[in-house]
């Protein structure tokens, strides 16, 4: 059973303060420290911040205190290995659908501590102890960060993510391998040849363009650099997230200059995926353009990955609409906009029922927590996004996958993986 409840504050890869939580049973206790977001959404849970004199307002004392008052007591005492009920209890404890009241960021501190102490108190590894009976799942295969702009870089690109998916990959370290050489060959076209490029928020570089077809001209020029076809052994994901440069006042998306309705942003998003090998577009739409998302997956739902982020927030009812009125056709996990171990464990679960992809995501505000690599192995994920192969943050996640892969005989996911998957 459970113990003790111990919570304080941390700072995380952005230098803010963020929740750490520490479970303790008799037979062993278990750690988790929370992420942030920049390019949080409006639907996510919501994180409960200070606002007042102490870093900026981004202080979490009162979370914490949230942790240690009230949803202690609501833990102790109960089995350790019964993540749903403690889940349950501790989502009934705030009261709030959106977990405002006591923070998400509390709830999901104590929630991940729970799934690390209940590993450790039957001396399992975290990836087998959330596994469902059918054991862990496949490797998965990364999408990996090279180029950054949008809210997580001084850019003047409004797009946030430029990926590399090593869809010829065999293994998931030489899908590392393959992206550490497109990466390298990408900064060497960006510096100065004396001094490495700047990275931003997810270790990605910052391009010198703010144009979306020169940025993935020069993923592919980097691509052909490290000697691999692009399209075939490498292909492109996109994360847009177009939320942040949409004016629903009216209706339009402010993109470098331009400003589009929703039939010329859905044109241009169609126009990159047929001039560059882009296999994977994320909130290519603004959270709440459902009409433009249906539009997008009409298009080109059949050949490419349309990823819901913003759009579906890791919430089931948002994730039900979507599937029924198909708004896309995979989903980002981000356990933090769920609000509980159990939450984003039930998404994930729907979006495979429905033969969406899954793909487990960091955030932009990150630790050396590297829960989420085993979350991703535990449920079969197929794909993880974690950032760029820079920034300790980013990298304890790429290797504790690489210590889950010598540990655990799982088969590597692959290009198979990506949606669309029937
Ligand atoms: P965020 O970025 O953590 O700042 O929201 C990650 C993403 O948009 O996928
Ligand atoms: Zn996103």
């Amino acid at each position: 059973d459970v113990e003790g409840v111990d919570a304080w504050e941390v700072l995380d890869s952005r230098g803010d303060p963020t929740v750490r939580v520490r479970v303790e049973t008799a037979d062993g206790a278990g750690t988790f420290t929370v992420p942030a977001g920049a390019s949080t959404g409006a639907h996510e849970a919501v994180e409960r911040r200070d606002g007042d004199d102490r870093y900026g307002g981004r202080g979490v004392r009162d979370a914490v205190a949230a942790v240690r008052e009230d949803l202690a007591p609501v833990v102790v005492g109960r089995p350790v290995a019964d993540q749903r009920g403690i889940d349950e209890a501790l989502v009934d404890r705030d009261g709030t659908e959106n977990l405002s009241r006591l923070g998400a960021n509390a709830v999901l501190g104590v929630s991940g501590a729970v799934a690390h102490a209940a590993a450790a108190a039957t001396g399992r590894p975290l990836y087998d102890s959330l596994a469902p009976d059918a054991g862990p799942g496949d490797l998965p295969i990364p999408m990996i960060n090279v180029l950054s702009g949008g809210l997580h870089a001084a850019a003047d690109l409004p797009i946030q993510d430029f990926l590399v998916v090593p869809t010829g990959a065999g293994t998931y370290p030489e899908a590392l391998e393959m992206a550490w050489a497109v990466r390298r060959a990408a900064g060497r076209r960006i510096g100065d040849g004396d001094h490495p490029p700047s990275v931003a928020d997810e270790g990605g570089f910052v391009p010198p363009t703010a144009d979306a077809d020169a940025a993935f001209e020069l993923l592919t020029a980097a691509v052909r650099d490290a000697g691999y076809a692009p399209g075939d052994e490498v292909v492109f994901a996109v994360d847009v997230a177009a939320t942040h440069f949409y004016d629903p006042t009216h209706e339009r998306y402010a993109l470098a200059g331009d400003r589009l309705d929703r039939e010329a942003m859905v044109d241009r998003v169609v126009d990159w995926i047929d001039a560059h090998p882009v296999r994977s577009v994320e909130d290519p739409l603004a959270e709440d353009d459902w009409r433009g998302w249906e539009r997008l997956v009409d298009r080109v739902g059949d050949r490419v990955q349309v990823l819901g982020d913003d759009l579906l927030a890791t919430d089931a009812a948002r994730l039900d609409r979507a599937v029924d009125v198909g708004a896309a056709n995979a989903a980002l996990i981000k356990p933090n906009q769920a609000g509980t171990i159990t939450r984003t464990r039930r998404v994930l679960e729907r979006a495979q029922a429905a033969d969406w992809a899954p793909v487990v995501s960091a955030r932009s505000g990150e630790t050396c927590d590297s829960t989420i690599a085993d979350l991703a192995v535990a449920l079969d994920a197929g794909q993880i996004k974690i950032g760029s192969l820079a920034r300790s943050e980013r990298l304890a996640k790429y290797n504790r996958l690489l210590g889950i892969g010598r540990a655990y005989d799982g088969d590597f996911a692959g290009a198979a993986a990506l949606a669309p998957r029937s």
